[in-house]
């Protein structure tokens, strides 16, 4: 084996830290297989160590599937695909809001799966820093295989067969499900506001609540607060009580990790079962990450007509 891998943190139930692999063993198919291994038994894979540089990001992310064209990409060309995606907060544009009496805050996303609003969930990505702040701005994660060991029985009975709907919603304070309280979004970046204006382009879609990982068998609670509007074929109540009950055991930080970036950092998620979040920065500093999109399907996302009956109820 050529590189080790520990726990992130004492008592976690999911993710990994990696620190001594060799760039030259990425080329080597045992060690693909065993990283592809530890990605799908753990999670989440934070690499440190490794060239901090776009073209080595690219290479990991390869070991881990092909590159996924961004759906959102409305104007890119349709003949590349443009492997590293540029998340920026500048404190001239971009999303700010601000919770309770707390400061104005940029680079603030709530729990969510990436692409949870498309049929198609990419697999994976990987996000590694460009430009830190100076305080600020870890990245949440949270595994709904792990979660899902700690809903009750009679809930876990429940969600059986159970589909939640999904619409694309760049409001980060009007979330239905999750939304955090007190919050108020100061202002909407111009490109999400553009988006925005297309939602209608983007049918709503289903996804289960839960789903069985292909690999190891385990169940994995599948839920995106974000972007979610309530259960397929169930009323606003309903909806309301499982979903709620859901939320309760799902967003339980004291079974988080918080990344505190460091130059270098590259970490792998699998957006199939681990929910993240960014907890903003001040308003007043600047953020650069880049981002690979890892390409898959697990088959089991549709587009529902239910929405319409969620999003008047
Ligand atoms: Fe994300």
């Amino acid at each position: 084996m050529s590189f080790t891998a520990r726990q992130l943190r004492e008592g976690l139930g999911f993710g990994a830290l990696v620190e001594d692999l060799d760039p030259e063993a990425m080329a080597d198919e045992a060690t693909r297989q065993a990283l592809r291994d530890l990605w799908i038994d753990r999670g989440v894979v934070v690499f440190r160590g490794l060239p901090d540089d776009g073209d080595t990001q690219i290479a990991l992310s390869r070991v881990f599937g092909k590159p996924a064209r961004h759906p959102l990409k409305f104007a890119a060309r349709q003949d590349t695909v443009d492997e590293l995606v540029d998340i920026y907060y500048v404190p001239e544009r971009g999303d700010i809001v601000r919770i309770g009496d707390g400061p104005s805050l940029g680079a603030w996303l709530p729990w969510h799966f990436d692409l949870v609003y498309v049929d198609r969930i990419n697999h994976g990505g990987i996000l590694r820093p460009v430009e830190l702040p100076g305080s600020g701005g870890t990245t949440g994660f949270i595994d709904g295989l792990e979660a899902y060991n700690r809903l009750p029985e009679a809930l876990r009975d429940e969600m059986e067969g159970l589909y939640v709907v999904y619409h694309f919603d760049a409001d980060l304070a009007g979330l239905r499900y999750g939304n955090t309280p007190g919050i108020v979004l100061e202002r909407m970046n111009a490109s999400a506001m553009t988006v925005m204006s297309k939602r209608d382009d983007l049918p709503p879609v289903a996804h289960p609540l839960v789903f069985t990982q292909k690999e190891t068998g385990r169940k994995v609670l599948n839920f995106s607060p974000w972007f979610s509007l309530g259960i397929e074929g169930m009323d606003r109540a309903g909806s309301d009580r499982i979903l709620g009950e859901v939320l309760n055991v799902l967003i339980d930080e004291h079974h988080a990790h918080f990344h505190q970036w460091q130059p270098g950092d590259m970490v792998l998620w699998d957006n199939w079962r681990i929910v993240h979040c960014a907890t903003g920065i001040p308003a007043e500093q600047r953020r650069h990450m880049q981002r690979t999109t890892i390409e898959g399907d697990y088959g089991l996302g549709r587009i529902s007509d239910w929405a319409e009956q969620l999003e008047q109820a």
